[in-house]
């Protein structure tokens, strides 16, 4: 035996939390671990969210939970022998969403590249970029969460981090009444299922909560995102011929859209 993950019921409202996830160095780098955590949660279908702790040191294992969708949540605990330890956690049942604190939205860089990477493989739209570009663009994103100038959502469904939403709310003096929501994305594999309707939504609350009332977004006319905000009562205010540019250089026309919510 090189290897061992165990799980319990950790709260009433379907908490789950994974522990003693181990593999002897010999057997490493070969998708055991992955296979135990799969493992581990397909052990309890009744969950709703894992829950785990993580050694602040543990670098290796921070990475391996982040590339699985976990990402940091709550305060750093202590544990017996003043070691300290993130809390991680990640939803697991059917689609579901959350606005990223600073802590969520740093830890979340990796996973989040992963899905620009995948997303601009597929999309002509999206820009293709290096991976230490995609990094550093993540970074920017989870500073901006940090100072107050941006949200960012992001979405699972039953368990894999798939999708995510911005809302730029670093809005000009006196202009705290809007907001642009930008860069929605939705890995390939988990299109036509529901989660960017489910993100645009949170994105529609999360701007309420701010005390945003109008909501503007621009979208690829005739790209997928304009069927999406159509249905969703987005209002079209006009169109601008060659604002995007696809990565073969070819102009393409951006509709306007806006939303009182
Ligand atoms: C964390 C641990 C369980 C991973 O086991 P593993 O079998 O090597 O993991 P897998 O092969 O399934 O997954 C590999 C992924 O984990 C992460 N990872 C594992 N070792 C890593 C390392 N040394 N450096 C960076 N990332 C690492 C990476 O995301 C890697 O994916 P990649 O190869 O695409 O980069 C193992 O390193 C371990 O037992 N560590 C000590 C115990 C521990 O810290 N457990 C966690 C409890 S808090």
């Amino acid at each position: 035996m090189v290897g061992l993950a165990a799980i319990a019921p950790h709260d009433a409202a379907g908490g789950f939390e994974i522990s003693h996830l181990l593999v002897a160095r010999e057997a490493r780098r070969r998708g055991l671990a992955g296979r135990l955590l799969a493992a581990a949660e397909a052990s309890a279908p009744a969950a709703r969210r894992f829950v785990l702790w993580c050694d602040t040191r543990a670098d290796a294992a921070q990475r391996f939970f982040e590339k699985h969708s976990f990402l940091r949540d709550g305060p750093i605990r202590v544990d017996a022998g003043q070691t300290l330890a993130f809390g991680y956690a990640k939803p697991c049942a059917g689609i579901a969403v959350a606005d990223l604190d600073a802590a969520a939205a740093a830890s979340a860089d990796r996973r989040l590249g992963d899905l620009l990477s995948a997303t601009a493989a597929e999309d002509e739209a999206v820009p293709l970029a290096s991976p230490t570009e995609v990094r550093r663009y993540w970074r920017g994103v989870s500073a901006e969460v940090a100072g107050g100038q941006r949200v960012l959502i992001a979405g699972w469904v039953d368990g894999v981090l798939a999708g995510a939403v911005q809302l730029d709310i670093n809005t000009p003096p006196y202009q705290d009444h809007r907001a642009e929501v930008q860069h929605l994305l939705v890995l390939p594999a988990y299109r036509a299922g529901g989660l960017a309707e489910a993100l645009m939504q949170a994105v529609e609350a999360v701007a309420r909560r701010h005390g945003r009332r109008l909501l503007t977004l621009n979208a690829i006319a005739g790209g997928p995102a304009e069927a999406l905000v159509r249905g969703l009562g987005w209002s079209e205010g006009g169109r601008i011929p060659g604002f995007s540019v696809t990565k073969r250089g070819v102009p393409c026309d951006a509709l306007f859209f806006w939303k009182e919510v």
